[in-house]
């Protein structure tokens, strides 16, 4: 059975490049971001682009696009249209754009075109693979030079894209060099698994002690750190047949827990590697014993939800005898090892990770979880539902 979609980083880098790539099996976010560089290569004149849900979409497009040196208004739906967009405008304005936001911060982002210096250096301040693939793709899109310092490292397939597809891109240490005069090479690439869905199929096998195999799994390292989060709290996992494929790393992944799982304590360097996956550790931690603790996580609050604040509330209802501690970058969870069977309502503010995570608890515990919606699922993982049934048939 095909469980797992095609890796959503991986895919919408794809389509801001125009690169042809495996389209079978893929999420809403990277249909709205295939749609929208297909309207804005179709329309010469300024048009208005919409993003859906898709927050690399936008930032990576907008940076594209601001390079183009053409007119653009991106927009996109309510979650989105509240994330902050400031943290692309201001570079992309300091290297010659001209990018406004509504109050100077939300979508829409609107571009005039202009052109860019032709060199730019720009120190990532926010660890976000969003932010440096943005003004990657404006450099590539305006023929010019950017160096990037990246302090604390972040996913890295647009600088592997690149680099498979012939760009001038180099690194060394924590700086980042592309010299976007060279033209790239439009190659098919071949997208793996999606690691971060894949996740809660590991976490599946953890808390329902099964063992199924999950194949063909994009393990890029920068985004693996959750694998080393349940091997610490008492999982077993094993990559197999590992290959390198279109510049990628992929592998079969077999998980599973023989023994009870001990609460952990993350923060620092690793954060960003594990970012999407910190709502789904929070919920292992209620299936172990002692505390469980995320702390340097500030982004977590910028997602397609606050994802600190409604993971804590949720989990406040689903192990009401637990103990939460909210920080302004993360959390303390001591779980009361004692969850009863009630049913519980949760509310998902439309957002994809906290349905899946708390569906994972839900078959973790038996008790039975009420949604307020789960469509929003479909941007990342289409038929996550199906999958878990078949997963516990
Ligand atoms: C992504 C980067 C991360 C991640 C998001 C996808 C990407 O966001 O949370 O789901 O594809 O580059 P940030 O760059 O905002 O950390």
């Amino acid at each position: 059975m095909n469980f797992l979609p095609k890796d959503k980083s991986i895919a919408q880098r794809c389509a801001v490049l125009g690169l042809d790539f495996n389209q079978d099996y893929i999420g809403e976010d990277v249909k709205s971001t295939i749609e929208a560089v297909k309207q804005f290569n179709e329309n010469l004149d300024s048009t208005t682009l919409d993003l859906g849900n898709s927050g690399t979409g936008i930032r990576l497009l907008s940076g594209y696009i601001a390079g183009s040196g053409k007119d653009c208004t991106l927009t996109g739906d309510k979650s989105l249209s509240q994330r902050p967009m400031n943290r692309i405008a201001e570079p992309l304005n300091s290297w010659g754009a001209e990018v406004s936001l509504k109050e100077q911060k939300f979508p829409p982002i609107e571009i005039k075109g202009t052109k860019l210096l032709p060199e730019f250096t720009y120190n990532l301040t926010i660890p976000s693979a969003q932010i440096k693939s943005c003004l990657l793709l404006a450099a590539l899109s305006s023929k010019t030079k950017i160096t990037i310092f990246e302090n604390i490292p972040s996913r890295d397939h647009t600088e592997r894209m690149l680099e498979e597809c012939g760009a001038d891109i180099k690194r060394d240490g924590n700086k980042i060099i592309l010299d976007g005069s060279i033209e790239i090479k439009k190659k098919f690439i071949d997208v793996p698994k999606d690691f971060s869905s894949a996740a809660y199929l590991i976490a599946a096998n953890i808390l329902s002690k099964k063992d199924i195999l999950l194949e063909g799994v994009g393990v890029n390292s920068t985004r693996t750190a959750f694998l080393d989060v349940v091997k610490e709290m008492g999982g077993n996992v094993v990559l197999k047949n590992l290959e390198n494929i279109t510049n990628e790393p992929r592998a079969d992944i077999a998980s599973n827990a023989k023994q009870e799982l001990k609460g952990i304590s993350i923060q620092g360097e690793k954060i960003p590697n594990l970012i999407d996956e910190i709502p789904l550790i929070a919920i292992m931690g209620l299936f172990a014993k002692g505390q469980t603790t995320v702390r340097d996580a500030k982004e977590l609050r910028f997602k397609e939800s606050d994802r600190i604040s409604l993971l804590l509330s949720n989990i406040k209802k689903f192990d009401p005898k637990a103990t939460v501690t909210e920080y302004e970058d993360g959390f303390d969870i001591k779980p009361s090892n004692n969850l009863d069977t009630n049913s519980v309502n949760i509310e998902t503010g439309g957002d994809h990770r906290i349905i899946m995570s708390f569906m994972i608890a839900s078959l973790g515990s038996g008790k039975e979880v009420v949604f307020d919606e789960t469509s929003s699922v479909e941007t990342s993982f289409p038929g996550f539902f199906e999958v878990l049934k078949k997963w516990f048939q």
